[in-house]
């Protein structure tokens, strides 16, 4: 039978697209608030023994959450076989450990409740770092999705002899890859964060790069803070005005308006996260993904 797909809020035009990858047919939903603030959900459609993917991403995920919950258990109740889950960026990935006593290990726990009312779930480059691997801390079926060779094709195609730049060390096997599939060299820098808003970056002596174009390139893109410094680095090194390539588009706050002003010659992300600067499309990769999860 046709699987069923249903997007929730904001996450319309990657779910028109996901559709047409997997010949999924669209299930309406109306989702709404109550003027006190709690959810109203109501699906429309045949869900009886039907596959159901629910397309969220997970940015600002504690406004998402409970939306998501409503829509897989009512798809249950429907009647359907099977809810997945493609969450393009997949949040709590950061806290993986406790730093300080009392801490939450939020990644668990949000990987433990998302587990218990999805059946599958699919990510694009989830922010794996002490974790190895979604399994670690997912119970369900997970599939990671790489934009890496998404992101060398835009290089190869809109950058004259690039340099590729990582952020800190933990980024150097997919910037290498990055960087390999892009036939352009690359660096990885020193980052130390001092705190959530604030990093330093030291960067290696790149002078004999003087005349290629720096393109940063970072998973997420959040404060800003890791791009803006690292740009302000680049500058004082005599390179020329870089490009930012990210993954995921949080830009928490003003962080866009800073990039912009920090001196960015172009800011580019993927569309996991809706942003103005989408231009890497990830729905065909999602797509052959999911059909692996049926
Ligand atoms: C950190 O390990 C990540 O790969 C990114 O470098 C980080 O999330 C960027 O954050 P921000 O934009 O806040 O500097």
């Amino acid at each position: 039978m046709t699987p069923l797909i249903i997007a929730l809020p904001g996450n319309e035009v990657l779910a028109a697209r996901l559709a047409t990858a997997i010949g999924a047919q669209a299930a309406a939903a109306e989702f709404r608030r109550f003027p006190d603030g709690e959810s109203y959900l109501r699906l429309h459609g045949e869900f009886s023994r039907r596959s159901v993917v629910l397309v969220s991403t997970l940015d600002r995920p504690d406004d998402k959450f409970l939306p998501l919950a409503f829509t897989a258990a009512t798809a249950r109740e429907m009647g359907a076989s099977r809810v997945g889950l493609i969450a393009p960026y997949l949040a709590y990935m950061r806290q993986d450990r406790r730093f300080h006593s009392g801490e939450a290990i939020t990644s668990r726990i949000f990987a433990a409740e998302l587990s218990a009312i999805v059946d599958w779930l699919i990510a694009v480059d989830p922010h794996l770092h002490r974790i190895s691997s979604l399994s670690e801390i997912y119970r369900i079926p997970t599939k990671t999705v790489h934009a890496a060779p998404l992101l060398s094709a835009w290089i190869g195609r809109e950058v004259l002899l690039p340099l590729l730049i990582g952020p800190d060390q933990e980024s150097a096997q997919w910037v290498s890859e990055v960087a390999h599939d892009a036939g352009a060299p690359f660096v990885v820098l020193e980052k130390h964060r001092k705190s959530d808003t604030e990093v330093e970056i030291s960067v290696p002596d790149i002078a004999r790069w003087r005349d290629h174009t720096p393109v940063l390139i970072d998973d997420i893109v959040s404060t800003g803070r890791t791009m803006i410094e690292t740009l302000g680095q680049l500058r004082q090194a005599g390179m020329k005005p870089a490009v930012c390539v990210g993954v995921h588009a949080v830009f928490a706050g003003s962080a866009f308006d800073a990039l912009r002003a920090a001196g960015a010659a172009r800011i580019v992300t993927t569309n996991t996260i809706p942003h103005e600067t989408n231009a890497i499309d990830v729905a065909q990769i999602l797509g052959e993904a999911a059909l692996t999860l049926f």
